[in-house]
């Protein structure tokens, strides 16, 4: 715990970017195909400090694809929001980012993490990080045009001999932007292995800018240790909110079948009153069955779940536990 150094008094962990404060350190990660406008919207009620959105791409803003403007709805209720923008050309990333911005989000993330292949073969995501020179004049041209706090989201390095997150955040901070999220796995890594904290308390020694951490944080006293482990100002949390909205309140999930339930069908509601009707059964049978993942006697369920051949078939499943 850290402690006022006059007051002898704990300190709550207070999260400041820019111009904005946080009711919560704990923010709610971009996960492409998850973090839309009703589970941030959720995880917003549940208690997030703010969310972030799935990447978008830069070319698809630049040439206004329709599903890529798609995942820019947002409503005032889900604020303080940000974007996440991904992309390797600094020209497009600029144009997009402007785009991005005109759409109101509090914040801009930049993705200069992503290891998929995808995204790295044309240079972006962790690419990035092994060319710092392009990611500067990203950084750059998107600082001038844009005048919203911009945060970026790196990873370590790219692989355990080449860690250079700390030099690389100082070239963040350098060149204009507000907050910088370490996920402290190297892009080699993917989502596998263990994360290694000391990263992250690299980069908060390197930057007076604020640190976010990132990586398998499932509950809120885990977050706080990883802030009084390292210092880092926020945490992060990704896949351990998935199914799991509990996971930004100090009591965590609750045991209670009829409580989870209840839960989900809050998540249900908003993803049928954002989303257009044909992409809700499909979009809610993903989130809905990890609501039940490990709990005895679920498999079932799960299974129900996924069969359903439609919304009301699928709401019935959950009927027997809404007493
Ligand atoms: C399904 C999935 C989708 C993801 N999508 C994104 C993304 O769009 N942008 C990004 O910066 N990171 C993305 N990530 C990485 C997460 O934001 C996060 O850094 C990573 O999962 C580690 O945090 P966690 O252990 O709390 O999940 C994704 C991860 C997963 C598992």
């Amino acid at each position: 715990m850290r402690f006022c150094p006059f007051l002898a008094i704990p300190l709550l962990f207070m999260l400041q970017i820019g111009h904005l404060s946080f009711d919560s350190p704990f923010v709610l990660a971009p996960l492409a195909g998850y973090t839309d406008l009703p589970f941030r919207l959720l995880c917003r009620k549940f208690g997030a400090g703010y969310c972030v959105s799935e990447m978008i791409s830069c070319h698809g803003l630049v040439y206004q694809q329709k599903n890529t403007l798609r995942m820019l709805a947002s409503i005032p209720e889900e604020k303080p929001v940000a974007y996440q923008l991904f992309g390797s050309d600094p020209e497009a990333m600029a144009d997009a980012a402007e785009i991005m911005a005109s759409f109101g989000p509090d914040m801009l993330d930049i993705n200069m993490g992503c290891p998929v292949r995808k995204v790295t073969k044309s240079g972006a995501g962790a690419a990035l990080m092994t060319d710092p020179g392009l990611a500067e004049a990203i950084l750059t041209k998107i600082v001038a045009r844009v005048s919203l706090p911009i945060t970026v989201k790196i990873r370590s390095g790219r692989d355990s001999h080449s860690i250079n997150a700390p030099a690389f955040a100082k070239m963040i901070e350098d060149n204009g932007a507000s907050a910088i999220t370490i996920h402290a796995r190297t892009w080699s890594q993917g989502f596998s292995g263990c994360i290694d904290k000391t990263i992250i308390t690299e980069v908060k020694k390197a930057v007076s800018i604020p640190v976010i951490g990132n990586g398998d944080i499932h509950s809120c006293q885990e977050g706080r240790r990883m802030i009084e482990e390292t210092g880092c100002d926020g945490v992060m949390i990704g896949r351990g909110a998935l199914g799991n909205p509990w996971v930004f309140q100090d009591t965590g999930r609750p045991d209670e079948m009829r409580e989870i339930i209840s839960g989900a069908r809050a998540h249900l509601a908003l993803i049928e009153e954002f989303l257009p009707a044909e992409r809700v059964l499909g979009y809610i049978k993903n989130h809905l069955s990890r609501y039940f993942k490990g709990l005895p006697g679920s498999s079932v369920l799960r299974q129900n779940i996924f069969s359903a051949p439609n919304l009301a078939a699928l709401k019935q499943q959950l009927e027997p536990y809404c007493f």
